[in-house]
């Protein structure tokens, strides 16, 4: 396909999603329906439809209306190319610009500017101050990849050459001790022999900090309450901890045991009911369901599906989660509460409401990233009794 048949697609993409099918979905639709286009082409149309809407109100905005052709317009102006270059009607190439197509405009407000929902501006301000427009114009960026080395099976270094040799490049990320950096070819890693001889998982590096950040040592028993695809349980199985993995929904941890087995560890899952009949454990882990701020350059949907309602009821989940694990900690035990949210609401406020009902419990330690530290957005605080 031409550069410019990938722009139809991709506006053919759009118009789907803008009218209600999840991105996803509409991607996978389009491709179902037009088989001769080749991994490349995808590839290059995903990252056209995921840079779109990524910056959704921006590029409305710069191409002066809301349909799949105009978004595709202000999207390549606010790239700083000239849409016209692309939009020639050769080879499948979208129309030419018309005159009104032609008048660009680059007034912006501020909620347009920096592609966030008027209502969310105030929570971004209140959380992160002066940092939040720089905050917010990351999350319009493409998310770097990274992957966490496996220390139950190899060392950051040979797992970056095992890499390389499948033609990955990468570089050790400053902020995870076992995460890499991936310069070039992210897209071969889950086909290289590191990914799948279990070397490597792929796990964002603020996410691989927050497991850091638990001092796991070996044979500790820890639950992972939300333990979802199992993420984060896994890079605790590789440093040595005992890991049980817990989740609301079954389903999610279905790749949990094919995961662990790659990765030459060992986690088991259990439901709620069976949670009352085992031993404390030294941590309890909640990973809890968010607004998923921190993340929205790699999950940019999330950002646009998000209302003030659902940000209430995520809330409400968070606060019956932490009310209901110190039931599964030792006395000494740590209970670390963590989310991929940038929003105070839902970190230090839910932090400081449990605290202000649990009197037995303190503060050990808290910690904020953003993506301006790299990784995704992640939050993390740890509490003990006494
Ligand atoms: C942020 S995700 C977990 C990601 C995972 N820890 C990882 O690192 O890959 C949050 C998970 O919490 C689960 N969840 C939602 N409500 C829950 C609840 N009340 N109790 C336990 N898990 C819950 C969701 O099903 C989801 O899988």
């Amino acid at each position: 396909m031409t550069p410019g048949a990938r722009v139809s697609a991709a506006i053919e993409v759009l118009d789907s999603y803008l009218s209600g099918t999840p991105v996803e979905q509409a991607l996978t639709g389009w491709a179902r329906n037009h088989r001769f286009a080749g991994s490349k082409d995808r590839a290059a149309i995903r990252d056209h439809v995921f840079d779109a809407v990524r910056r959704l109100l921006s590029s409305q905005a710069l191409g002066g209306g809301t349909d799949g052709r105009a978004t595709m317009i202000g999207l390549l102006r606010g790239q700083g190319r000239d849409p016209s270059e692309l939009f020639t009607a050769e080879g499948h190439a979208p129309s030419q610009l018309s005159q009104d197509e032609l008048a660009s405009t680059d007034d912006m407000d501020r909620a347009q500017r920096l592609d966030c929902p008027d209502w969310l501006l105030p929570l971004f301000d209140e959380s992160l101050g002066q940092k939040a427009d720089k905050v917010l114009d990351s999350l319009r960026q493409r998310a770097p990849v990274f992957v966490r080395v496996n220390l139950a099976r190899s060392s950051r270094e040979d797992a970056a050459n095992m890499l390389a040799e499948d033609g990955i490049v990468s570089r050790p990320s400053d902020l995870a001790l076992m995460a890499l950096d991936i310069l070039e070819n992210p897209r071969k890693i889950k086909v290289s022999r590191a990914f799948l001889n279990g070397y490597v998982e792929m796990q964002d590096a603020a996410s691989q900090a927050v497991i850091e950040a638990l001092d796991i040592q070996p044979g500790m028993r820890v639950l992972d309450y939300c333990a979802g695809g199992g993420g984060k349980a896994l890079a605790m199985a590789a440093l040595g901890a005992e890991v049980t993995a817990h989740d609301l929904s079954w389903d999610r941890m279905k790749d949990i045991p094919s995961r662990a087995e790659r990765a030459g560890v060992s986690i088991k899952r259990v439901r709620e009911s069976e949670l009352n009949k085992l031993p404390p454990f030294d941590l309890v882990l909640a990973d809890a369901p968010c607004s998923g701020s921190g993340a929205w350059r790699r999950a940019p949907h999330g950002k646009w599906l998000l209302t003030p309602e659902k940000l209430v009821q995520i809330q409400s989940a968070q606060k019956d989660i932490l009310r209901k694990i110190p039931a599964y900690l030792t006395q000494e035990g740590v209970l670390a509460y963590a989310t991929c949210s940038v929003l105070q609401c839902e970190n230090g406020d839910q932090v400081q409401g449990f605290l202000g009902e649990s009197h037995d419990f303190h503060l050990i330690s808290e910690r904020q990233f953003t993506p301006l530290d790299g990784g995704d957005g992640f939050y993390l605080s740890q509490l003990k009794r006494g």
